[in-house]
């Protein structure tokens, strides 16, 4: 947690006054006067004040800023970089369910930026996209404030000249905590990210056709905001690992050492009961929830990535993230129950899809293609209807691998290809393999707003493999 954030009892007050200082009417913006921005602002103001803690919750105060600063992906080795609060990864936002997060962002970047809550059902006006708020200028500040519905892991990043923003440094983790937590003997959050750097240590501008068509796999595997460090485990015990995988394009097929882990939630908290499992496929965005250990004093494993084949020009290795070293032994008592949460299927038997989203390629002039759905760049999409269970086929048309993401809905992965999922979960991105199809089922709850979804491959959702639709009551 940010040591500039405090928890306070009850909720809040705040004068319509401060509405403005810190939200749309921040330095360097006019206030919002006509058009669709007097609905924004509505809209804005109206969440804003829904967002009060549950009985006996508090509201989360935390102070952002995002920022240029000088860092060290490698001990020693300064690089450029932009990061929140002075540093990568950014604070952890921890929280527990029915608290609010209130964020008062400071924009310090020489760039316009919006910041998402990633993975977190929140109303669409705290969204931070550009559907829904103006970015916030260079100098400006904005005041995010939700309450936080659902235990998990989750992360924030910007919404703008995500290429740019995410590669240099800008994103952190949001760790929930629910009433019923698994209790094991610690706990850790590991963000994943790769970095593309040149021979003098500083990062790559966006690159050309290549990266334009692959995504950016960057040559330098950063935990925490470091260079393949050295993480150590007490001997004996078994600990929960939030992971979030923060890269632009990279899929991590993780492995610890080839030994066995178990899996205890994704994208959307915990999962219906414990796998077991050598490896865990996280594609950008994803993050995943392990029961890591027991191990012997001595041991060291390696943290890494195995060769993952998404198909594209550029082919990934077998390549390394960090180390872990196997300490001296501590007493445990981890516990992993056999249930972990019950989750109610959306969808038995045969479902009737209710929309098709096509994932393609367009050729294109500028950039030999254009990443598109439903043959369009940034598609704009049928409304749904609040209440009305969605059943989308998401169809890869093309020869590679996307990570399609939809925003403020946690979806059931009904099958991939006409195959059940290996276990039931609540996730928010999921991968669509080549020439595949992935059916989904989400049930859009009471609110009613611009969403989107997109490939998380940030060069492809800059290209237009985006799509918004309105969720109507
Ligand atoms: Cu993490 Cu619209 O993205
Ligand atoms: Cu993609």
């Amino acid at each position: 947690m940010s040591s500039r954030s405090h928890h306070h009892d009850g909720h809040t007050e705040h004068s319509t006054h401060e509405h403005d200082e810190h939200g749309h009417g921040g330095h360097g913006h006019g206030p919002v006067t006509h058009g669709a921005a007097d609905g924004a602002a509505a809209a804005y103001t109206a969440a804003y004040e829904a967002a009060v803690p549950d009985p006996g919750r508090s509201v989360v105060e935390i102070e952002l800023e995002a920022g240029e600063i000088d860092w060290e992906f490698t001990p020693g080795r300064i690089t450029r970089a932009w990061g929140f609060n002075g540093r990568i990864p950014g604070p952890t936002l921890e929280a527990r369910v029915g608290d609010v997060l209130e964020v008062r962002f400071l924009n310090r970047l020489p760039e316009p930026t919006t910041i998402h809550w990633h993975g977190l059902q929140i109303p669409p006006a705290m969204d931070g996209t550009d559907m829904v708020q103006r970015p916030i200028a260079p100098g400006s500040t904005f005041t995010y404030r939700f309450r936080l519905p659902d235990a998990g892991t989750f992360w924030y990043h910007p919404h703008s000249n995500e290429v740019v923003q995410l590669e240099r440094g800008l994103y952190g983790a949001i760790v929930v905590r629910g009433p019923n937590e698994p209790q094991l003997d610690a706990e850790r959050v590991l963000v994943l990210d790769d970095v593309a750097l040149d021979r003098k240590g500083q990062i790559k501008p966006p690159g050309w056709l290549i990266e334009q068509h692959d995504g950016r796999q960057g040559n330098t595997r950063l935990v925490n905001g470091r260079k393949e460090p050295e993480l150590t485990i007490a001997a004996g015990q078994v600990e929960r690992w939030r992971i979030v995988n923060a890269a632009s394009a990279r899929y991590v097929r993780l492995s610890i050492g080839e030994r066995p882990f178990t899996i205890i939630g994704t994208d959307g908290g915990l999962i219906d009961a414990p796998v077991t499992a050598n490896e865990v496929l996280l594609t950008p965005a994803d993050r995943v929830e392990l029961a890591v250990g027991p191990f012997a004093e001595g041991e060291s494993l390696r943290i890494e990535t195995l060769a993952y084949n998404r198909m594209t020009v550029a082919r990934s290795r077998r390549e390394q993230f960090a180390t872990l070293r196997v300490g001296p032994a501590a007493t445990s008592r981890a516990m992993i129950p056999p249930t972990l949460r019950h989750i109610e299927p959306l969808v038995t038997g045969q479902a009737t899809p209710t929309r098709e989203v096509h994932l393609g390629v367009k050729p294109s002039l500028r950039h030999g293609v254009d990443f598109v759905i439903n043959k369009e760049p940034h598609h704009r999409d049928r409304p749904v209807k609040v209440g009305e269970l969605q059943v989308w086929d998401v169809i890869n048309d093309t020869l590679m691998d996307h990570p399609f993401h939809l925003h403020g809905f946690f979806f059931q992965v009904v099958d991939v290809n006409g195959e059940p999922p290996a276990f039931l979960s609540w996730e928010d991105t999921v991968n669509v393999p080549p020439k595949g199809r992935v059916r989904i089922a989400f049930l859009p709850d009471d609110r009613p707003g611009e969403w989107m979804y997109h490939c998380h491959i940030l060069e492809h959702h800059a290209s237009g493999m985006m799509g918004h639709f309105e969720v109507v009551p």
